[in-house]
């Protein structure tokens, strides 16, 4: 099927993109664009252009799949140039979203019109660790000034239609169809002069002092890592300094140093591993979803509530349901004061706010969740309980309803087994803060029915969540990895790092915070309970001593004010001589001698933990890919988007010298160390985490 069409509407051409799903400017798009353009400049009947999209999209830009192969003519930024050299106006009718070289073609025509429900005008790039490169960073700076243009290529911001307008981007926003107000603009414009960005000038004097400085100190943790941001401040300072034409080269120039990046790979990873998440083996498009349109939640503690947000933020009604009145107002409250928050923030608004609150019903009688779609448990971790509750809710939730259970630790199977209805149980494990973690973990237990997990991962889309797979183990994916990686940060707080070198060596490698402060703010009496029920021996009852001690002295993390470090009222963490002290006295009871260990041994010894339970979780079939995995670490757990997860890592070191490295460790350490025969086997072959993805694709 062609991928462009071109219709006449008297003496405007309206060209078409129709390149399914999102318009992605791929080589067919491209070379039927240039036809088209060139068809419609050289006939003298067409006076004016109009350049327009299909469905939702206007074009959500290059075609991501085409980065890792030699790029074909006719190339994106000449194709721009030749549409902006057009002696016949264009007018871009942006029907929907318009993304990366999507907007940038856009830019290269003379005039815009948006559809007022567009909502997604940007330059995402740098998300991908690349910076726009067919012309973006010439031509947005002109069109909307150099400093609105920095913020949005630095960060990779969306606007929507009327930010556009007054920003400068759009020239109409149409109330009507976007085609008819495009040509009416078109063929006004017709026998005049076009108005092209690149023969505007910057006026360099207005610039504010220190513009540029100032970026490139801000960008010091940004999540793109340390490559595209520069990249894209030296591109928009070349265009205050450079005509256009070396102004595009140079853009050009510093696209390619980005795209050749390691975290330009690692991001770029990174986006089609999330999306290849949804895609559930055995599992197709065709499968019947249940219908949920009405989601249930019982326990209004710190997750009941955090879940709860979710699903009002994603317009679904929702009844809650607690055990007791005072459990109940606590929870009902914060939800409340979390939506006025947002509303505060301006990140909804007061209308919203109270919409969505509205939609909530709180109960104290667990009847109340017959009617739900979808129930979701998130009552104290225990298993009795948890089982009394499931019960319950079997006998009283409607046919069809899915049943779900936020447990962190505990047997899916077991809690499924006691309802006669195993097939509609699933794990449903959300990410402390619920409304604000992306991760959802889709545990799927030996009898869920594969609509239901269908079902789920259209909710996770719903509620602007990733979901992904899992398998009933305990930890499942992402607690069982974490368990390994803390057991190793234990390990080494008793050989001599103490708790600021090892969240300083992560946190300077990128991750978002160290594992010390990250449990600190999540409270350490969590993780104390759970030691205490599996009464741990040996090795693991040594590596559990600093923590359980630091309970036992009261510090339970940020809440108490103390943990690994000491918090002032700002919050802010200080290293408390205490606490190293105690590290110490431990470490000499136990006869360990102490050591400085460097912050590379540091980062590689956790990321070796993390890769090397992944690859044993991945051979259970707990994880159905590693690039999952990888999902998971880089959604759920901090862990730098450029960096592209702890398997992606692993394979790019080399899986060889991965296990070369873990059975030096093994060596030393022990136990702990076993390699995974999975890393063995693939490091013997000479595979990878990824060409093992690829072949069960
Ligand atoms: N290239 C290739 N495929 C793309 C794509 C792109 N630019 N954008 C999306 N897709 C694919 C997705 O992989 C997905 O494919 P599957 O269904 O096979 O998994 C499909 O299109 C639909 O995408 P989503 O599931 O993400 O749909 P959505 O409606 O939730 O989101 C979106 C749509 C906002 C456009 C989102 O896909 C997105 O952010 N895409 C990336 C946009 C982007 O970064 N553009 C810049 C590209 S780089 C560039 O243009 C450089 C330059 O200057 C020349
Ligand atoms: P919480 O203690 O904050 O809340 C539990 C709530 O359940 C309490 O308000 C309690 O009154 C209520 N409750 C207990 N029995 C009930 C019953 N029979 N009927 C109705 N309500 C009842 O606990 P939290 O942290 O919200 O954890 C809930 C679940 O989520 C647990 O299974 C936990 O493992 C899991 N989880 C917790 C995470 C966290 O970071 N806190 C992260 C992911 C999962």
């Amino acid at each position: 099927m062609a991928v462009v069409a071109t219709q006449r509407d008297g003496d405007v051409a309206v060209i078409r993109m129709d390149n399914p799903p999102v318009n992605a400017l791929g080589h067919a798009l491209r070379t039927g664009l240039d036809k088209a353009f060139a068809e419609a400049i050289g006939d003298a009947a067409i006076r004016a252009i109009v350049l327009t999209g299909t469905g939702k999209f206007f074009s959500a830009g290059a075609d991501i799949t085409e980065f890792r192969s030699e790029a074909r003519e006719p190339y994106l930024p000449q194709l721009i140039d030749k549409i902006e050299a057009s002696p016949k106006p264009v007018v871009a009718a942006i029907n929907g979203t318009a993304l990366g070289g999507g907007l940038e073609l856009a830019l290269g025509c003379h005039y815009r019109v948006a559809s007022p429900d567009v909502r997604q005008l940007g330059l995402p790039e740098i998300k991908l660790g690349i910076i726009p490169g067919a012309g973006g960073t010439q031509r947005l700076p002109r069109a909307i000034g150099v400093e609105a243009a920095l913020g949005l290529i630095t960060t990779g911001t969306f606007i929507d239609a009327r930010k556009g307008l007054s920003a400068g981007l759009i020239d109409r926003v149409a109330d009507r169809d976007v085609v008819a107000a495009a040509v009416e603009l078109a063929r006004a414009q017709a026998g005049k002069p076009p108005r092209r960005l690149a023969e505007k000038e910057i006026d360099r004097a207005s610039l504010p002092a220190g513009l540029f400085e100032k970026a490139r100190g801000a960008i010091a943790r940004h999540p793109s890592g340390p490559t595209a941001p520069k990249a894209a401040i030296d591109a928009v300072e070349a265009a205050t300094r450079l005509g256009i034409g070396e102004g595009c080269a140079r853009e050009r120039e510093l696209f390619r140093e980005a795209a050749a990046s390691p975290p330009a790979r690692a991001l770029q990873y990174a986006f089609f591993a999330e999306r290849q998440a949804a895609n559930l083996p055995g599992i197709g498009s065709d499968l019947k979803r249940r219908e949920v349109e009405s989601v249930g939640i019982l326990g209004a503690g710190t997750m009941g509530t955090g879940i709860a947000i979710s699903f009002l933020n994603g317009g679904f009604p929702v009844t809650i349901v607690e055990a007791n009145q005072e459990a109940l107002d606590t929870g009902v409250g914060r939800i409340k004061d979390t939506l006025s928050a947002n509303a505060r923030r301006g990140r909804i608004t007061e209308a919203q706010a109270a919409d969505r609150f509205a939609k909530l019903t709180p109960s104290l009688k667990l009847e109340d969740l017959g009617k739900a779609d979808l129930v979701i448990e998130a009552v104290f971790e225990n298993m009795a309980l948890k089982k009394e509750v499931f019960q319950k809710l079997d006998a009283i939730a409607k046919p069809g309803a899915i049943l779900a259970t936020n447990t962190s630790t505990l047997n899916v199977d077991e809690i499924a087994a006691v309802t006669k209805r195993p097939q509609d149980v699933v794990g449903l494990h959300f990410f402390s803060p619920a409304n604000i973690m992306r991760l959802l973990e889709i545990v799927r237990a030996e009898k869920t029915a594969g609509e239901v997990m269908a079902t789920s991962m259209a909710i996770a889309k719903r509620i602007g969540k990733i979901g992904v797979q899992a398998g009933v183990c305990d930890g499942f994916v992402g607690n069982r990895m974490l368990a390994a990686y803390g057991g190793e940060v234990q390990a080494m707080l008793l050989e001599g790092a103490m708790p600021q070198e090892i969240d300083g060596a992560l946190e300077a490698w990128g991750m978002a915070m160290g594992p010390l402060a990250v449990s600190d703010l999540a409270g350490l009496d969590v993780g104390y309970r759970i030691r205490k029920e599996r009464k741990l021996t040996g090795e693991a009852a040594q590596h559990a001593r600093v923590a359980d001690k630091i309970v036992e002295m009261g510090r339970l993390g940020q809440k108490t004010g103390a943990g690994y470090y000491k918090y002032d009222a700002s919050r802010k963490r200080q290293v408390d001589p205490e606490i190293e002290a105690l590290i110490r006295a431990e470490a000499e009871a136990l006869q360990i001698k102490q050591r400085h260990i460097p912050a590379d041994e540091i980062v590689e010894r956790c990321l070796l933990r993390l890769a090397n339970e992944g690859a044993k979780i991945l051979e259970e079939g707990i994880a159905l890919r590693a690039s999952d995995i990888d999902t998971m670490y880089l959604n759920g757990y901090g862990f730098p988007g450029w960096r592209g997860g702890p398997m992606w890592q692993a394979d790019h070191r080399g899986l060889k010298t991965v296990a070369e490295r873990i059975k030096a460790y093994a060596g030393k350490y022990g136990a702990r160390w076993k390699i995974a025969p999975l890393i063995e086997r693939l490091a013997a072959d000479g595979g990878s985490f990824a060409a093992l993805d690829a072949k069960k694709r």
